[in-house]
This record gives C-alpha cells, sequence and structure tokens, in this order.
C-alpha cells in the first residue's frame, strides 16, 4: 500500500494508472475505520483494479459548535486496517493544499440540501460536496463508494455527479450494523454505555414503523408519531427530525409508498447520531 498525502503526487499516480487501463475504485471516508468503512472496501476491490481509500477530517463541513476538534482520528489503525482490507493507494492530503488560505470556490446543490440535515446543519451539504468534488477531480475515480447511512449525503452526491457531468459511477451501500442493531458510525465512540443502550432506540424505532407498514398503516403522520413517542421513552435522547420522505427528492410525503424512506436523526447527550430505512425493505 502506498501512503500519499501530495496532492500532485497522488492526481499524477492516479493518472498514470488509469493511463494503463486500470480501474479505479474509490473509498471517500473521514477517518476512524469501522465495519461499515470496511464493507466499500470490500465492495471496492471487487469492483476496481485500484482500490483507492481518502482519509481527511474535512473542516468545511463541520458548523460552529460541532465536532471538528474532537472527531475520532487515529491514523496508524486507520492503515492498518487499510492495508488488511486491500488499498492500494492511501491518499491523506493536507488541510493547507486542499484549502489554501485564499480558498474561494464551493460547490452547493440545491433543493436536496435544504431538508433533513440541511435544515440543522446549515452548510454542511456545501462542505461535503465541496470535497468531494476536489477528491474526484484528484483521483479521478471509475467508481465511488459511499454508505447509505448518510442518504442524504449520498443522494447530494449523486445529484452533483449527475448535474456536473462527472464521469464517476456512485454507489450506495447497505448500512452496516453491530449485532444488536446500531448503525456503525465513528461517533458511536461517543457513547457512554447507558447512551449506547438508549441509542437502540433508533433501530427499534425503524423496526416499529416496519412493522405498521406491513400491518397495512401508510399515514406518514400515524407512523412519524409511533416513532416518535418510542424514541421519547428514552431520556438520553433528543429527537432532531424524524421524517419520512421521498428516496429522490427528499421530500416529505403524506403517505408511504414503495419509495418511502423514513429518516431520523437525534442526540444521545453529547452525540449526534443518524439513522434511516427504506419502509418497504427488510432491516438487515
Ligand atoms: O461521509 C463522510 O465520511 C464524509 O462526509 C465524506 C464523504 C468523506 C466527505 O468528507
Amino acid at each position: 500500500m502506498e501512503n500519499i498525502s501530495d496532492v500532485k503526487m497522488m492526481g499524477q499516480r492516479c493518472e498514470k494508472l488509469r493511463r494503463q487501463g486500470r480501474r479505479i475504485a474509490f473509498v471517500p471516508t473521514m477517518g476512524y475505520l469501522h465495519e461499515g468503512h470496511l464493507s466499500l472496501l470490500h465492495e471496492g476491490r471487487r469492483r476496481g483494479d485500484i482500490l483507492a481509500l481518502s482519509i481527511f477530517v474535512n473542516p468545511i463541513q463541520f458548523g460552529v459548535g460541532e465536532d471538528f476538534e474532537t472527531y475520532p482520528r487515529d491514523l496508524q489503525r486507520d492503515s492498518d486496517l487499510a492495508r488488511a482490507a486491500g488499498v492500494d493507494l492511501l491518499f491523506t492530503p493536507r488541510r493547507e493544499d486542499l484549502y489554501p488560505e485564499d480558498f474561494s470556490t464551493h460547490v452547493s446543490v440545491s433543493g436536496l440540501t435544504e431538508n433533513l440535515c440541511g435544515r440543522s446543519r446549515p452548510g454542511h451539504f456545501r462542505g461535503v460536496t465541496t470535497v468531494v468534488c476536489k477528491l474526484f477531480n484528484i483521483v479521478r475515480p471509475h467508481i465511488a463508494l459511499f454508505g447509505r447511512k448518510d442518504f442524504q449525503q449520498l443522494a447530494v452526491i449523486r445529484r452533483m455527479v449527475r448535474d456536473l457531468d462527472m464521469a464517476v459511477e456512485v454507489r450506495g451501500l447497505p448500512i452496516i450494523r453491530e449485532k444488536d442493531g446500531l448503525a456503525r458510525s465513528s461517533r458511536n465512540v461517543y457513547l457512554e454505555a447507558e447512551e449506547r443502550r438508549q441509542a437502540l432506540a433508533l433501530v427499534d424505532s425503524l423496526r416499529l414503523a416496519r412493522r405498521l407498514v406491513l400491518a397495512g398503516e401508510s399515514r406518514a403522520a400515524v407512523i412519524l408519531q409511533a416513532v416518535a413517542d418510542r424514541i421519547r421513552r428514552e431520556e438520553a435522547v433528543r429527537i432532531e427530525y424524524v421524517q419520512i420522505c421521498h428516496q429522490d427528492t427528499l421530500q416529505d410525503m403524506e403517505w408511504v409508498t414503495a419509495d418511502s424512506v423514513l429518516l431520523l436523526a437525534v442526540q444521545v447527550g453529547r452525540t449526534r447520531l443518524i439513522d434511516n430505512h427504506i419502509l418497504w425493505e427488510e432491516i438487515t
């Protein structure tokens, strides 16, 4: 595995591989790798001749008072996991190279970014699309892989790629859960034992919603009420949003259809967690 921090060098290395006809699969991350990331790497390994992984905690996607400074980081552990997962190119760009002092260009997707996380984290998706666009320009991957846990992020990135005619195939992979159902997230390490127990209300409420749908309930308001009631039983958990949206437009829906996704964001103590589920699919 080659570890490259220099932006120019990474671009040249990837360009050379492309010229040799190698297919580059790319997994952009902020590090502190977990099983969710490893599933992306595994799929990338299958789909590309070259597997590239980036680790960069992107400052411009964090708002004031968010956890940029404390976001978990462990590059040594990540490198070991990356090597074991068959990564060929580990890209760890430096902040000052990606964002020189006079950096002044951003990519922003409108519409899809105004609901859900976009409401509570203004500027977040602009930071995500800007860095992903930059990373795509440097690596120029044939395929890029993202987790469906960040459902809105995936939709926004797909839209950016479509609207800006970027020549990359974007694939979204299923949420990877812990044995007890908690969605894997780098932020899970922040949870105290009791908070972690209470955080199970998320997956529990997704399961409850699915049971209601299977029993014939299609009124979104009824399902949302049941979900909110379940989550509110946990005193450490504060709801940020509980919404049923169309999976493509991310607009709220009154009636559940095959395209409905239930999306949740909560604060558990000081930890923000998100989860989601397409209501007509089974929860794995
Ligand atoms: O999902 C993440 O880890 C980040 O938002 C991403 C896509 C790597 C951009 O910084």
